[in-house]
């Protein structure tokens, strides 16, 4: 198969929701590439925004190139070689670019961001390299990007039993503070609130909308249980301090099931008073209640108070995201 003609592949740019049948190609290609690199290659948030059709999403850019009739899959014809999504718009849009298993080192990604620099003009994107791709890194380097930002990746893991399989201790709550369960249909107005001030500084986190919580309690995996919210006070005047949302990964293919520490967050005048600490435990607590013995989140390398407050709970970094953006020089 030669460069060229790959070179003539079609590309097809789509502006928007995304159809549900290409939505299904797209799902296969991030299933292989999770497979073969054990990384997600689209965060979840592209994925909501790919099914959302909502008049509301940011601005979506997706480009497709699906290999030739040759070399595509007898049974239907075609067969997706590589995506490319960017969601938003401006400087602050941001791009996942992912290419299948079965089409790499052909030049299918720099295909596809050749073609993205011909619809986006030298308008630059951000994008992100889940766990770093050593391609991902190359092709940077190709279009004149470089590193901006870190994500890693954490993992706290507990042997079965042995006297380590003891979940983490405890923390104290703060006097007049107690720890309940998420109620759908009631707190979503005072968990966004809460999400708005905790991530104010956080580029995704803290743009979370109402349709973009409804989309994650339609998931099979939400479970209110591991939902937990530090509150103070009760009825009317309940105001809340803070929360830990937990996520269960369900085994698959040989995988077992994973817990994640999904997002844990304290509004800026409750930080510091042992919130963060005892919200964690209480989630990881819960995710060991269930059987699993092995908890994962993701955090900003940068973030050093919950890198501090995760390392003390035994977490250690395993995998690294790695953000890039044009070259400012
Ligand atoms: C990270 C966060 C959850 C911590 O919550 P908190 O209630 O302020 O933290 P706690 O008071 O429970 O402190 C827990 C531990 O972290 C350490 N810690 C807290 N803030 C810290 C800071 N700024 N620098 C270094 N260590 C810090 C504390 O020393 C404490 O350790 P100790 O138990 O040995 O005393 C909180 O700062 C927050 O909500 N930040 C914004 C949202 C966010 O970034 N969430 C994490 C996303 S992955």
């Amino acid at each position: 198969m030669s460069p060229t003609s790959i070179q003539n592949w079609p590309v097809h740019i789509l502006h928007g929701a995304v159809e549900p049948d290409v939505i299904a190609h797209i799902d296969d290609l991030a299933a292989a590439a999770m497979e073969q690199d054990g990384n997600p290659p689209l965060s979840e948030q592209t994925l909501i925004d790919l099914r959302s059709g909502d008049a509301d999403a940011p601005s979506l850019l997706t480009l497709t190139v699906f290999a030739v009739q040759d070399h595509a899959d007898p049974a239907t014809g075609t067969d997706l070689a590589g995506v490319a999504v960017v969601v938003g718009s401006g400087p602050e849009a941001v791009l996942e670019l992912v290419v299948h298993p079965n089409y790499r080192d052909q030049g299918v990604g720099a295909l596809l961001a050749s073609k993205l620099l011909d619809v986006r003009g030298s308008e630059g994107v951000h994008a992100w390299s889940h766990g770093n791709h050593e391609a991902a890194a190359e092709l940077a380097t190709q279009f004149g990007y470089v590193p901006v930002r870190e994500l890693w990746r954490m993992r706290l893991s507990r042997p079965k039993n042995t006297a380590d399989s003891a979940p983490v201790t405890p923390g104290p709550l703060p006097d007049g503070v107690r720890i309940r369960t998420f109620v759908p249909g009631t707190d979503e107005a005072a968990w966004l609130k809460a999400n708005g001030a905790a991530f104010a500084h956080h580029p995704e986190q803290g743009s979370m909308r109402l349709s973009d919580l409804h989309a994650r309690m339609a998931e099979d995996w939400f479970d209110p249980q591991g939902f937990l919210l530090a509150v103070r006070g009760d009825g009317s005047s309940e105001e809340l301090l803070g929360f830990h949302w937990t996520k269960v990964h369900a085994a698959s293919e040989g995988h077992p099931a994973v817990g994640e520490v999904y997002v844990v967050g304290v509004t800026p005048q409750a930080q510091g008073m042992g919130l963060g600490k005892a919200l964690t435990v209480a989630g990881i607590t819960h995710l060991q209640s269930l059987g699993l013995h092995a908890v994962m989140l993701y955090v900003d390398g940068d973030n050093s108070a919950a890198v501090a407050l995760y390392k003390k709970l035994g977490f250690t970094r395993w995998d690294t995201d790695v953000m890039y953006a044009p070259n400012p020089k």
